[in-house]
């Protein structure tokens, strides 16, 4: 099949309440039609999610997230410079039935992006309407980040799949609260200091970890167990670099750059799970930047995070 067909065929199955493996320019998605509640349910358990995890609704544009949800000054603003893009707002919901009550687990708000890759885009306009779309890991796992990694993981619950290559950004999108002051719910593929220079100083997000529902300790998590800041590798264990000077073909980026090691992370994760050793250690990253969302994601990988 060419690329419009294989599009049709997607929005075909979606229409139809099946699931389809979204790619996107942060991680492969496991998409469903955001106003299906059966089509959601399916959603929870091909992840085997726990239902109080609420989803993110992906448009195609943000007219249509107007529609979905309330938008203010500032998210207006966050829309304008990061959309399409890896930022996700969590704003007060305004149509219930766009986005049905299991999608949002029964909260009054709801959690809007609009994609930037171009089969995400395409889709979501060929099917007319915003798709739930999880990250297509099975629940505490990582994250996909190639085609193969999300047939993998949640393939066999899907109708379709569209093949979009690796994931440029390879981290999930970044969360932010608008409810009353802004929040970062989640640090990702847009840092802090972006989001800050549009919006101003944004409140802790671990003082209000329990806003946002899918935080749980282990997340992201490898089958193996994980030693983090770790300078040197013990016996048994297998070492993810960062920087010069540590062994390949592990090293998340040589060159010590914090967007390549973003694009590596989970599919690094996952390959330290296939090499035989016992455990896995992780060289110290930077904190700055990209690193926050990073650090983030390898501290509840490896349990660190109640
Ligand atoms: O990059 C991404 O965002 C990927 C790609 C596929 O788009 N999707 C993704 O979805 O990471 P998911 O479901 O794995 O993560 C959604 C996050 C969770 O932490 C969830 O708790 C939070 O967004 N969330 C969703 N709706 C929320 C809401 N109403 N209030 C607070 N947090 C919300
Ligand atoms: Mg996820």
């Amino acid at each position: 099949m060419d690329a419009a067909a294989d599009i049709e065929n997607a929005a075909a199955a979606l229409r139809a309440g099946g699931l389809v493996i979204l790619p996107t320019e942060t991680v492969y998605g496991l998409a469903a039609d955001a106003s299906d509640p059966r089509a959601v349910a399916k959603v929870y358990e091909a992840k085997g999610r726990p239902a109080f995890n609420p989803l993110i609704a992906h448009v195609a544009e943000v007219a249509t997230a107007r529609r979905i949800a309330r938008f203010d000054e500032q998210a207006e603003r966050l829309a304008a410079r990061f959309w399409p893009g890896p930022l996700t707002l969590v704003l007060p919901v305004a149509d219930e039935r766009a986005v049905c009550d299991l999608a949002r687990a029964g909260l009054d708000t709801v959690a809007v992006r609009a994609p930037a890759h171009p089969l995400a885009h395409a889709l979501l306009e060929a099917f007319g309407g915003p798709l739930v779309a999880p990250s297509a890991n099975r629940s505490g796992r990582p994250s996909p980040t190639t085609f193969a990694d999300a047939m993998a993981e949640t393939g066999a619950a899907a109708a379709a799949g569209l093949d979009g290559g690796p994931c440029r950004i390879g981290l999930e999108s970044t969360v932010v609260a608008l409810l009353d002051l802004p929040r970062l719910l989640r640090p990702g593929a847009v840092t802090r200091a972006e989001i800050e220079a549009v919006v101003g100083p944004l409140s802790e997000a671990e003082a209000d970890a329990k806003r946002s529902p899918g935080r749980l300790a282990r997340h992201y998590a490898p089958d193996l167990p994980m030693r983090l800041n770790a300078t040197e590798p013990r016996d048994g264990e297998v070492w993810l670099g960062f920087g010069a000077g540590f062994p390949e073909p592990l090293n998340l980026s040589p060159a010590g750059d914090l967007a390549e090691a973003a694009a590596n992370l989970f599919a690094y994760l996952r390959a330290a799970d296939r090499s035989g050793a016992s455990a896995i250690a992780v060289a110290p990253i930077p904190g700055d930047g990209l690193g926050e969302a990073i650090n983030d994601r390898l501290r509840r990988a490896a349990g660190y995070v109640g």
